[in-house]
């Protein structure tokens, strides 16, 4: 059994095309990842431009038994070493978040454990979270980008989370894949778009930056998207590199002037970067002079923890099943569009949860 005062968690991720087992443990106040196996089914959907639901949840099904196998030979344990399982319960493609739900029930009723259900984004949070070394981290403003979301979120303490603006269509990375493909260039279009505007000049095309005027803190990138499809259209795929660098400087600028409105409207100890956009050399960089401007701290998930894993589950997950957000195997269900305010911690949330 775990010693006292030690949480030993396996988490699991599915939620869209990587699937991810981690083993994540917390000893006093510091959270070390003991295992963190993901399989990326980006080649699979390479195929398809994009993710196909069904594809995701029969590839997460097969792998996920594997993966879990391989993480607790890795990490030498038995299931007797493990406290909870963690799983992410949502937002997510349905299939997908299903196939994890599900092994996390069967494993479960087979280990006699109880389960921590965890938001998607949490995990994002966290694993940035984590990496915050000052005293007072909150409130802390976060931004998460990636391929399914695009949110300011305000962390006013452990798992407590208020949303202040979010993409009224596509997401930022969405918007960065669709624009990719528009390019002719592969899935994901993310790292792709970021490589090919490095040798384009991002002043050659003045698109409009999204969201501007809107007076909130929400996003939007369907126009930004139609006006890259009129200017390819107008110019041709000779200027590639220019429209490339020009919707990236668009698309960040708006992410730039949103957070910078919520920075303005109140004040905040630490601004955090998470979700695969947070990837991108140019937002990591405007990030960081905004944090500069404000004189706080940015934190952002180490590089191999940017993209979706399980190792952030589990580390939102021990804080989550610290404040007693533990369930039985039958209370826990996949939700495609779950809302982070609504998964409230069960215990008030206390000093005993320290930043490790
Ligand atoms: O968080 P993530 O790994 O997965 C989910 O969205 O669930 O994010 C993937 C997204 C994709 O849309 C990908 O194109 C984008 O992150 N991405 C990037 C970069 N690296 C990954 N977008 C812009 N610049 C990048 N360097």
């Amino acid at each position: 059994m775990t010693e006292n005062n030690e949480i030993t968690l396996l988490s699991i991720e599915s939620s869209c095309d990587d699937t991810g087992i981690a083993i994540v443990r917390k000893n006093g106040k510091n959270t070390h990842i003991i295992a963190n196996k993901v399989e990326s089914q980006v080649e699979t959907h390479r195929k398809t431009g994009g993710v196909v639901p069904n594809i995701a949840g029969e590839m997460h099904t097969k792998a996920l038994p594997i993966l879990i196998d391989e993480a607790m030979k890795e990490a030498n344990m038995t299931p007797d070493d493990i406290s909870a399982i963690a799983v992410t319960v949502g937002p997510g493609l349905m299939p997908a978040l299903l196939a994890g739900v599900h092994i996390a029930q069967e494993k479960a009723r087979e280990w006699n454990k109880k389960i921590v259900p965890v938001h998607h984004l949490e995990g994002h949070i966290y694993s940035a979270l984590l990496e915050a070394t000052h005293e007072d981290i909150f409130p802390a403003l976060a931004l998460i980008v990636s391929g399914g979301n695009t949110m300011l979120i305000e962390v006013k303490g452990h798992l407590q989370y208020k949303i202040l603006g979010k993409t009224r269509d596509d997401a930022i990375g969405e918007a960065f894949d669709k624009v990719a493909r528009m390019l002719g260039l592969p899935y994901p279009g993310g790292p792709e778009i970021s490589k090919l505007a490095k040798q384009g000049n991002s002043d050659a095309f003045p698109f409009p930056i999204p969201m501007k005027t809107s007076g909130d803190l929400d996003f939007s990138y369907s126009g930004l998207k139609t006006a890259v499809k009129y200017a390819i259209e107008e110019v041709g795929k000779e200027s590639n590199a220019d429209i490339a660098a020009s919707f990236q400087k668009a698309a960040i600028e708006s992410l730039i002037w949103k957070t910078n409105k919520a920075l303005e409207e109140k004040p905040y100890n630490t601004l955090l970067l998470a979700g695969g956009v947070a990837a991108n050399h140019e937002l990591q960089k405007a990030m960081n002079d905004l944090a500069k401007q404000y004189n706080i701290p940015l934190a952002t998930a180490p590089k191999a923890l940017q993209g979706d894993n399980a190792a952030m589950i589990g580390q939102a997950g021990i804080f989550a099943h610290e404040a007693g957000r533990i369930k039985k195997e039958r209370h826990i269900d996949a939700t495609a569009r779950l809302n982070i305010e609504t998964l409230k911690p069960q215990l008030p949330v206390c000093d005993s949860l320290h930043l490790g």
